[in-house]
Protein backbone atom coordinates (compact mmCIF):
# COMPACT_ATOMS: atom_id res chain seq x y z
CA UNK A 1 0.00 0.00 0.00
CA UNK A 2 1.44 3.33 -0.90
CA UNK A 3 0.51 6.37 1.81
CA UNK A 4 -0.19 10.15 0.22
CA UNK A 5 0.12 12.61 2.55
CA UNK A 6 -1.65 15.76 0.73
CA UNK A 7 -0.55 19.29 2.01
CA UNK A 8 -2.53 22.23 2.41
CA UNK A 9 -1.43 24.17 -1.16
CA UNK A 10 -2.97 24.37 -4.58
CA UNK A 11 -0.70 21.76 -5.92
CA UNK A 12 -3.14 19.38 -3.60
CA UNK A 13 -5.28 19.30 -6.71
CA UNK A 14 -1.95 17.59 -8.48
CA UNK A 15 -3.09 14.12 -5.83
CA UNK A 16 -6.25 12.89 -7.28
CA UNK A 17 -4.92 12.04 -10.39
CA UNK A 18 -1.88 10.73 -8.94
CA UNK A 19 -3.84 9.00 -7.07
CA UNK A 20 -5.61 7.52 -9.63
CA UNK A 21 -3.01 6.54 -11.57
CA UNK A 22 -1.04 4.59 -8.91
CA UNK A 23 -4.17 2.50 -8.40
CA UNK A 24 -4.46 1.96 -11.77
CA UNK A 25 -0.45 0.99 -11.48
CA UNK A 26 -2.21 -2.02 -9.42
CA UNK A 27 -1.64 -0.12 -5.98
CA UNK A 28 -4.12 0.03 -2.74
CA UNK A 29 -3.42 3.63 -2.22
CA UNK A 30 -4.63 5.51 1.52
CA UNK A 31 -4.79 9.03 0.70
CA UNK A 32 -3.98 11.39 4.52
CA UNK A 33 -5.28 14.75 4.68
CA UNK A 34 -3.37 17.06 6.54
CA UNK A 35 -4.83 19.70 8.02
CA UNK A 36 -6.39 23.01 6.04
CA UNK A 37 -5.70 20.26 2.86
CA UNK A 38 -10.10 20.98 2.09
CA UNK A 39 -9.39 24.63 1.33
CA UNK A 40 -8.40 22.80 -1.96
CA UNK A 41 -9.75 18.99 -2.14
CA UNK A 42 -11.68 17.07 -0.42
CA UNK A 43 -12.30 13.30 0.54
CA UNK A 44 -14.77 12.75 -2.44
CA UNK A 45 -11.81 13.16 -4.88
CA UNK A 46 -10.43 10.13 -3.88
CA UNK A 47 -13.52 7.74 -4.11
CA UNK A 48 -13.64 5.55 -4.73
CA UNK A 49 -10.39 4.54 -5.91
CA UNK A 50 -8.97 5.04 -2.77
CA UNK A 51 -9.42 5.19 0.73
CA UNK A 52 -9.13 8.30 3.02
CA UNK A 53 -7.57 7.34 6.60
CA UNK A 54 -6.72 9.08 9.40
CA UNK A 55 -3.66 7.10 9.71
CA UNK A 56 -2.54 3.89 7.27
CA UNK A 57 -3.74 0.79 7.62
CA UNK A 58 -0.87 -0.92 8.41
CA UNK A 59 3.11 -0.64 6.96
CA UNK A 60 2.74 1.33 4.02
CA UNK A 61 5.29 0.07 0.69
CA UNK A 62 6.25 3.95 0.36
CA UNK A 63 4.77 7.30 1.65
CA UNK A 64 4.57 10.09 -0.90
CA UNK A 65 3.85 13.55 0.37
CA UNK A 66 1.91 15.21 -2.42
CA UNK A 67 2.05 18.28 -2.10
CA UNK A 68 5.30 19.10 0.38
CA UNK A 69 4.51 22.47 1.89
CA UNK A 70 7.99 24.46 3.04
CA UNK A 71 6.35 23.42 6.80
CA UNK A 72 6.48 19.63 5.94
CA UNK A 73 10.17 19.88 4.93
CA UNK A 74 11.05 21.26 7.71
CA UNK A 75 8.95 18.89 10.12
CA UNK A 76 10.28 15.76 7.93
CA UNK A 77 13.90 17.24 8.12
CA UNK A 78 14.07 18.20 11.41
CA UNK A 79 12.55 15.24 12.75
CA UNK A 80 9.34 16.93 14.26
CA UNK A 81 5.61 15.97 14.81
CA UNK A 82 3.58 15.26 11.06
CA UNK A 83 0.80 13.60 10.64
CA UNK A 84 2.54 10.73 8.67
CA UNK A 85 5.93 10.72 9.72
CA UNK A 86 4.74 7.91 12.32
CA UNK A 87 4.15 6.06 8.82
CA UNK A 88 8.06 6.56 7.88
CA UNK A 89 9.30 4.67 11.00
CA UNK A 90 9.33 1.08 9.06
CA UNK A 91 11.61 2.40 6.67
CA UNK A 92 9.32 2.70 3.96
CA UNK A 93 10.96 5.22 1.21
CA UNK A 94 9.77 8.58 1.04
CA UNK A 95 8.58 10.43 -1.99
CA UNK A 96 8.54 14.47 -1.43
CA UNK A 97 7.10 16.40 -4.00
CA UNK A 98 7.52 20.31 -3.12
CA UNK A 99 5.18 23.37 -3.74
CA UNK A 100 7.11 25.96 -3.65
CA UNK A 101 6.75 29.45 -4.74
CA UNK A 102 10.06 31.01 -6.31
CA UNK A 103 11.15 32.94 -2.90
CA UNK A 104 10.55 30.15 -0.47
CA UNK A 105 12.16 27.72 -2.54
CA UNK A 106 15.11 29.97 -2.59
CA UNK A 107 15.33 30.47 1.28
CA UNK A 108 18.15 29.21 2.98
CA UNK A 109 16.56 27.05 5.48
CA UNK A 110 14.62 25.36 2.79
CA UNK A 111 17.44 24.42 0.58
CA UNK A 112 18.99 23.49 3.28
CA UNK A 113 16.04 21.25 4.70
CA UNK A 114 16.09 19.61 1.09
CA UNK A 115 19.46 18.34 0.97
CA UNK A 116 19.29 17.14 4.50
CA UNK A 117 15.87 15.18 3.48
CA UNK A 118 18.26 14.08 0.34
CA UNK A 119 21.15 12.99 1.86
CA UNK A 120 18.60 10.95 4.37
CA UNK A 121 17.65 9.00 0.87
CA UNK A 122 14.07 10.93 0.97
CA UNK A 123 13.20 11.06 -3.45
CA UNK A 124 12.74 14.70 -3.78
CA UNK A 125 10.90 14.72 -6.97
CA UNK A 126 10.71 18.62 -8.82
CA UNK A 127 8.95 19.64 -12.02
CA UNK A 128 11.07 20.85 -15.20
CA UNK A 129 12.95 24.48 -14.34
CA UNK A 130 12.32 23.69 -10.50
CA UNK A 131 8.15 23.81 -10.17
CA UNK A 132 6.13 21.68 -8.82
CA UNK A 133 6.70 18.21 -10.45
CA UNK A 134 3.54 17.30 -12.81
CA UNK A 135 1.03 14.40 -12.34
CA UNK A 136 3.19 12.23 -14.92
CA UNK A 137 6.37 12.91 -13.13
CA UNK A 138 5.26 12.35 -9.79
CA UNK A 139 4.02 8.95 -11.06
CA UNK A 140 6.77 8.07 -13.04
CA UNK A 141 9.08 8.79 -10.12
CA UNK A 142 7.46 7.13 -8.05
CA UNK A 143 6.81 3.89 -9.81
CA UNK A 144 10.45 3.65 -11.38
CA UNK A 145 11.21 4.34 -7.43
CA UNK A 146 9.73 1.68 -6.00
CA UNK A 147 11.27 -1.03 -7.35
CA UNK A 148 10.77 -4.00 -9.77
CA UNK A 149 11.65 -6.13 -12.08
CA UNK A 150 12.75 -3.32 -14.73
CA UNK A 151 13.95 -0.87 -11.92
CA UNK A 152 17.26 0.64 -14.09
CA UNK A 153 15.98 0.19 -17.33
CA UNK A 154 15.56 3.05 -19.44
CA UNK A 155 13.01 1.56 -22.36
CA UNK A 156 11.68 3.38 -25.47
CA UNK A 157 8.81 2.73 -27.07
CA UNK A 158 7.52 3.97 -30.80
CA UNK A 159 3.60 3.26 -30.79
CA UNK A 160 0.84 4.38 -33.13
CA UNK A 161 1.17 4.34 -37.22
CA UNK A 162 3.31 6.58 -39.21
CA UNK A 163 1.37 9.01 -42.13
CA UNK A 164 2.77 9.73 -45.21
CA UNK A 165 1.46 13.23 -47.22
CA UNK A 166 -0.09 12.85 -50.14
CA UNK A 167 -0.48 16.49 -50.61
CA UNK A 168 -1.81 19.31 -48.01
CA UNK A 169 -4.95 16.89 -46.43
CA UNK A 170 -4.21 13.59 -47.92
CA UNK A 171 -1.79 11.00 -46.05
CA UNK A 172 -1.17 7.16 -46.86
CA UNK A 173 -1.56 6.07 -43.18
CA UNK A 174 -2.15 2.63 -41.69
CA UNK A 175 -4.97 1.10 -38.92
CA UNK A 176 -2.92 1.07 -35.96
CA UNK A 177 -4.54 2.47 -33.20
CA UNK A 178 -1.33 2.65 -31.11
CA UNK A 179 -2.63 0.08 -28.11
CA UNK A 180 0.17 -2.31 -28.00
CA UNK A 181 2.53 0.14 -28.00
CA UNK A 182 0.44 2.15 -25.49
CA UNK A 183 0.12 -1.50 -23.42
CA UNK A 184 3.83 -2.05 -23.61
CA UNK A 185 4.81 1.36 -22.06
CA UNK A 186 2.62 1.17 -19.16
CA UNK A 187 3.65 -2.29 -18.48
CA UNK A 188 7.25 -1.46 -18.40
CA UNK A 189 6.37 1.68 -16.20
CA UNK A 190 4.49 -0.42 -13.71
CA UNK A 191 7.77 -2.79 -13.83
CA UNK A 192 9.78 0.15 -13.00
CA UNK A 193 11.33 1.14 -16.07
CA UNK A 194 11.96 4.44 -17.04
CA UNK A 195 9.77 5.37 -20.25
CA UNK A 196 9.85 7.46 -23.13
CA UNK A 197 7.29 6.95 -25.85
CA UNK A 198 7.38 7.98 -29.78
CA UNK A 199 3.98 8.56 -30.71
CA UNK A 200 2.83 8.43 -34.11
CA UNK A 201 -0.07 10.21 -34.35
CA UNK A 202 -1.84 9.16 -31.07
CA UNK A 203 -4.57 11.17 -30.02
CA UNK A 204 -4.24 9.95 -26.28
CA UNK A 205 -1.62 10.48 -24.01
CA UNK A 206 0.17 7.65 -21.90
CA UNK A 207 0.54 9.36 -18.64
CA UNK A 208 3.73 9.01 -16.59
CA UNK A 209 5.68 8.42 -19.36
CA UNK A 210 8.14 10.80 -21.61
CA UNK A 211 6.31 11.61 -25.01
CA UNK A 212 7.29 12.63 -28.27
CA UNK A 213 5.13 13.38 -30.69
CA UNK A 214 5.71 12.29 -34.76
CA UNK A 215 3.85 12.33 -38.00
CA UNK A 216 6.29 10.50 -40.59
CA UNK A 217 8.45 7.81 -41.15
CA UNK A 218 11.32 9.99 -40.87
CA UNK A 219 10.13 12.05 -37.76
CA UNK A 220 9.90 8.47 -35.88
CA UNK A 221 13.23 7.54 -37.51
CA UNK A 222 15.00 10.89 -36.46
CA UNK A 223 13.32 10.87 -32.82
CA UNK A 224 14.14 7.64 -32.52
CA UNK A 225 17.67 7.68 -33.22
CA UNK A 226 18.47 10.79 -30.82
CA UNK A 227 16.73 8.42 -27.98
CA UNK A 228 18.09 5.18 -28.40
CA UNK A 229 22.19 6.27 -27.39
CA UNK A 230 20.09 6.54 -24.20
CA UNK A 231 18.02 3.44 -23.97
CA UNK A 232 18.56 -0.12 -23.36
CA UNK A 233 15.66 -1.41 -24.56
CA UNK A 234 13.95 -0.27 -27.85
CA UNK A 235 10.12 -2.00 -28.40
CA UNK A 236 9.29 -1.18 -32.08
CA UNK A 237 5.93 -1.51 -31.89
CA UNK A 238 4.46 1.42 -34.34
CA UNK A 239 3.14 0.14 -37.76
CA UNK A 240 6.19 1.79 -39.90
CA UNK A 241 5.13 2.89 -43.34
CA UNK A 242 7.07 0.97 -45.97
CA UNK A 243 6.69 3.72 -48.88
CA UNK A 244 5.91 7.32 -49.02
CA UNK A 245 4.92 9.25 -52.15
CA UNK A 246 7.92 10.87 -54.13
CA UNK A 247 7.07 13.91 -54.44
CA UNK A 248 4.03 15.38 -52.63
CA UNK A 249 2.11 17.82 -53.97
CA UNK A 250 2.30 21.33 -51.58
CA UNK A 251 -1.10 22.07 -52.12
CA UNK A 252 -4.89 19.82 -52.35
CA UNK A 253 -4.14 17.84 -55.87
CA UNK A 254 -7.08 18.83 -57.48
CA UNK A 255 -9.73 16.17 -59.08
CA UNK A 256 -9.16 18.12 -62.30
CA UNK A 257 -5.60 17.47 -62.45
CA UNK A 258 -6.45 13.89 -63.80
CA UNK A 259 -3.60 12.24 -61.69
CA UNK A 260 -4.17 8.08 -62.17
CA UNK A 261 -1.12 7.13 -60.26
CA UNK A 262 1.01 8.39 -57.92
CA UNK A 263 4.42 7.13 -57.37
CA UNK A 264 5.78 6.03 -54.50
CA UNK A 265 9.82 5.52 -53.23
CA UNK A 266 10.49 3.53 -50.27
CA UNK A 267 11.05 4.26 -46.87
CA UNK A 268 14.15 3.89 -44.74
CA UNK A 269 14.21 0.78 -42.30
CA UNK A 270 13.82 1.83 -38.81
CA UNK A 271 15.02 -0.67 -37.08
CA UNK A 272 18.02 -1.65 -39.23
CA UNK A 273 19.53 2.19 -38.89
CA UNK A 274 18.94 2.18 -35.13
CA UNK A 275 20.87 -1.48 -35.16
CA UNK A 276 23.83 0.25 -37.16
CA UNK A 277 24.45 3.26 -34.42
CA UNK A 278 23.85 0.81 -31.10
CA UNK A 279 25.15 -2.54 -31.73
CA UNK A 280 24.29 -3.38 -27.95
CA UNK A 281 20.39 -1.94 -27.80
CA UNK A 282 18.15 -4.45 -26.95
CA UNK A 283 15.78 -4.82 -29.60
CA UNK A 284 11.96 -5.63 -29.86
CA UNK A 285 10.21 -5.40 -33.40
CA UNK A 286 6.74 -6.36 -34.34
CA UNK A 287 5.72 -8.74 -37.72
CA UNK A 288 2.17 -8.24 -38.87
CA UNK A 289 1.52 -10.89 -41.62
CA UNK A 290 -1.45 -12.70 -42.72
CA UNK A 291 -0.44 -15.98 -42.43
CA UNK A 292 2.21 -17.74 -40.44
CA UNK A 293 3.56 -15.35 -38.34
CA UNK A 294 5.93 -17.62 -36.33
CA UNK A 295 7.89 -17.98 -40.27
CA UNK A 296 7.70 -14.03 -40.78
CA UNK A 297 9.04 -13.48 -37.42
CA UNK A 298 11.98 -15.67 -37.74
CA UNK A 299 12.73 -14.53 -40.77
CA UNK A 300 12.50 -10.33 -39.52
CA UNK A 301 14.66 -11.66 -36.63
CA UNK A 302 17.58 -12.32 -38.63
CA UNK A 303 16.95 -9.52 -41.58
CA UNK A 304 16.04 -6.65 -38.83
CA UNK A 305 18.80 -7.23 -36.39
CA UNK A 306 16.14 -7.73 -33.65
CA UNK A 307 16.44 -9.51 -30.33
CA UNK A 308 12.98 -10.24 -30.28
CA UNK A 309 10.22 -9.86 -33.17
CA UNK A 310 6.44 -10.89 -31.94
CA UNK A 311 4.50 -12.16 -34.52
CA UNK A 312 0.87 -11.52 -35.17
CA UNK A 313 -1.75 -13.03 -37.64
CA UNK A 314 -3.98 -9.75 -38.45
CA UNK A 315 -6.43 -11.78 -41.04
CA UNK A 316 -7.56 -13.29 -38.09
CA UNK A 317 -11.05 -11.39 -36.22
CA UNK A 318 -10.52 -9.46 -33.03
CA UNK A 319 -7.15 -9.65 -32.72
CA UNK A 320 -4.13 -6.89 -33.82
CA UNK A 321 -4.86 -3.61 -35.43
CA UNK A 322 -7.34 -1.61 -33.30
CA UNK A 323 -8.39 -4.78 -31.48
CA UNK A 324 -8.19 -5.02 -27.60
CA UNK A 325 -7.06 -7.82 -27.64
CA UNK A 326 -4.07 -10.03 -29.48
CA UNK A 327 -2.38 -13.42 -30.34
CA UNK A 328 0.88 -13.28 -30.87
CA UNK A 329 4.48 -15.55 -31.38
CA UNK A 330 7.17 -13.94 -29.07
CA UNK A 331 10.01 -15.45 -31.20
CA UNK A 332 13.64 -15.02 -30.27
CA UNK A 333 17.16 -16.20 -30.59
CA UNK A 334 16.12 -18.96 -27.60
CA UNK A 335 13.18 -20.18 -29.39
CA UNK A 336 9.49 -19.35 -29.86
CA UNK A 337 6.57 -18.99 -27.44
CA UNK A 338 3.15 -18.75 -28.91
CA UNK A 339 1.08 -16.42 -26.40
CA UNK A 340 -3.19 -17.29 -27.07
CA UNK A 341 -5.66 -14.71 -27.52
CA UNK A 342 -5.59 -12.25 -24.32
CA UNK A 343 -5.90 -8.39 -23.29
CA UNK A 344 -2.73 -6.16 -25.19
CA UNK A 345 -2.13 -5.50 -21.28
CA UNK A 346 -1.06 -9.68 -20.73
CA UNK A 347 0.21 -9.35 -24.50
CA UNK A 348 2.77 -6.94 -23.46
CA UNK A 349 3.53 -8.38 -20.13
CA UNK A 350 4.56 -11.91 -21.67
CA UNK A 351 6.84 -9.91 -24.08
CA UNK A 352 8.50 -7.50 -21.80
CA UNK A 353 9.19 -11.10 -19.20
CA UNK A 354 10.59 -12.88 -22.45
CA UNK A 355 13.06 -9.47 -23.11
CA UNK A 356 13.58 -9.88 -19.08
CA UNK A 357 14.87 -13.27 -19.13
CA UNK A 358 16.85 -12.42 -22.58
CA UNK A 359 18.59 -9.69 -20.59
CA UNK A 360 19.22 -12.26 -17.73
CA UNK A 361 20.64 -14.57 -20.03
CA UNK A 362 23.09 -11.94 -21.23
CA UNK A 363 24.88 -11.54 -18.42
N1 LIG B 1 9.86 -1.17 -39.38
C1 LIG B 1 10.91 -0.27 -39.42
N2 LIG B 1 11.06 0.57 -40.47
C2 LIG B 1 10.25 0.51 -41.55
C3 LIG B 1 9.19 -0.43 -41.55
C4 LIG B 1 9.03 -1.26 -40.44
O1 LIG B 1 11.69 -0.23 -38.46
N3 LIG B 1 10.43 1.34 -42.57
C5 LIG B 1 9.70 -2.01 -38.19
C6 LIG B 1 8.29 -2.08 -37.65
O2 LIG B 1 8.05 -1.11 -36.65
C7 LIG B 1 8.23 -3.48 -37.08
C8 LIG B 1 9.19 -4.28 -37.93
O3 LIG B 1 10.03 -3.31 -38.58
O4 LIG B 1 8.69 -3.53 -35.75
C9 LIG B 1 8.55 -5.12 -38.99
O5 LIG B 1 7.72 -4.35 -39.81
P1 LIG B 1 7.09 -4.94 -41.13
O6 LIG B 1 6.33 -3.87 -41.84
O7 LIG B 1 6.39 -6.23 -40.79
O8 LIG B 1 8.44 -5.34 -41.90
P2 LIG B 1 9.01 -4.98 -43.28
O9 LIG B 1 10.48 -4.91 -43.16
O10 LIG B 1 8.34 -3.77 -43.81
O11 LIG B 1 8.68 -6.27 -44.13
P3 LIG B 1 7.42 -6.68 -45.06
O12 LIG B 1 6.65 -5.44 -45.35
O13 LIG B 1 8.06 -7.26 -46.25
O14 LIG B 1 6.67 -7.70 -44.28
Amino acid sequence: MILVSVGPTAGALAAPPVVRELAAAGHEVQVLLEPGTDHFVGPGAFLPISEVVEGPSGAPEAVLFLPATAGTLARLARGLDHPAAEALEGGAPAFVVPDLDAATAKNPAVRSNLDTLREEGTKILLGEGGGMAGVDEVVAGVLGGLGGPMAGLRVLVTAGGTHEPLDSVRFIGNLSSGKMGLAVAREALRMGAAVTVVAANIARREPGVGWRDVRTVEELRDEVLREAGGADVLVMAAAVSDFTPAAPEREKIRRSSGVRSIELAPTPDVLRAVREQNPELFMVGFAATHGDPASDAREKLGKKGADVIVGNDISREGVGFGAEENEVYVVSGRGERFVPRATKTEVAREILGEVLALKDEER
